[in-house]
């Protein structure tokens, strides 16, 4: 028997990177996936990948109600519920804060933050007027901790992220939905195609404690356990998966040394 059998989970920004690596992880332990994404041709391909009976491609754009409202309709329609949520969708929009254009803030805002409450809502919505239990992941950063170079809009959302998974949290608590978040450190990913350069890989594996960047089965056993029943006391919470990274800043400071 797996893990998931029964369960149905809708997946933002599935298409590829942690997404997408949540989605086949979910079907491969017993549930099925409703990949979302705004780009159908990765999206498709990903969905056939894991077979019709298990998973479903659907257009989504998170920025737009209607959308998610489609896809939570999808998910219902193709295999009668929905249990699961991953929030993985995003779009850099890089640059320093004191010249970045207004378009490129909204665009990391709305994608980000705003596709985020937006399709908590709306997946909660389902699963409050049906009195049923639910989990949802968000996928914050450890970027949301520490100020990320020319990525001020992105730190600024992966922060809010994690405080607007807390407020749900509460607010759904006594529904039986819990909501949580994932802040991975560096993980090889497409938006992460600069890791592809050994140079970087090596030198990021090396401000890392654990000695490597991390790949997307370190993320999905995090997400994992927190939509499952073993994290089923664990609500309001955020899960980080940086390999260290971020206890680690006395390990640059100079001076004394321990070893
Ligand atoms: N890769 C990393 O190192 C890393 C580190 C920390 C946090 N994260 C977070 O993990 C999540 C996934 O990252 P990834 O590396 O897999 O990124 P990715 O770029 O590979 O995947 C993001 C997906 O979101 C989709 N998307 C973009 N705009 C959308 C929209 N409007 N509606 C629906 N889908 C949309 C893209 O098409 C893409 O498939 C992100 O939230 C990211 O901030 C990633």
């Amino acid at each position: 028997m797996g893990q998931f059998d029964g369960k149905v989970l809708v997946v933002s920004g599935g298409a590829r990177g942690i997404g997408a690596a949540a989605a086949k992880e979910f079907v491969h332990r017993g549930g099925r996936a409703v990949i979302g994404d705004i780009n159908p041709e990765i999206g498709e391909e990903t969905a056939a990948e894991l077979g019709r009976d298990h998973a479903v491609f659907q257009h989504l754009d998170v920025r737009d109600p209607a959308s998610c409202q489609a896809i939570v309709d999808t998910a219902v329609s193709r295999f009668g519920a929905v249990d699961c949520l991953v929030n993985s969708a995003i779009k850099m929009a890089p640059g320093p804060l004191a010249d970045l254009p207004l378009e490129n803030w909204q665009t990391v805002i709305d994608v980000g933050l705003t596709g985020t409450f937006l399709m908590t809502q709306t997946v909660g919505r389902r699963l409050l007027s049906e009195g049923r239990p639910g989990s949802v992941v968000n996928l914050s950063s450890m970027a949301g901790f520490q100020p990320y170079g020319a990525s001020g809009a992105y730190s600024t959302v992966k922060s809010a992220v994690i405080m607007l998974g807390e407020h749900f949290a509460i607010e759904w608590a006594r529904k039986g939905i819990r909501v949580n978040s994932v802040a991975p450190g560096h993980i090889e990913t497409p938006l992460t195609a600069y890791l592809k350069d050994p140079e970087i890989k090596q030198a990021r594996a090396g401000v890392t404690p654990l000695g490597r960047v991390g790949q997307t089965h370190d993320v999905t056993g995090a997400i994992l356990f927190l939509l499952s029943d073993e994290a089923s006391y664990v609500t309001g919470a955020h899960l980080v998966v940086d390999g260290g990274v971020t206890k680690s800043i006395f390990n640059h400071f100079p001076g004394r040394k321990w070893d």
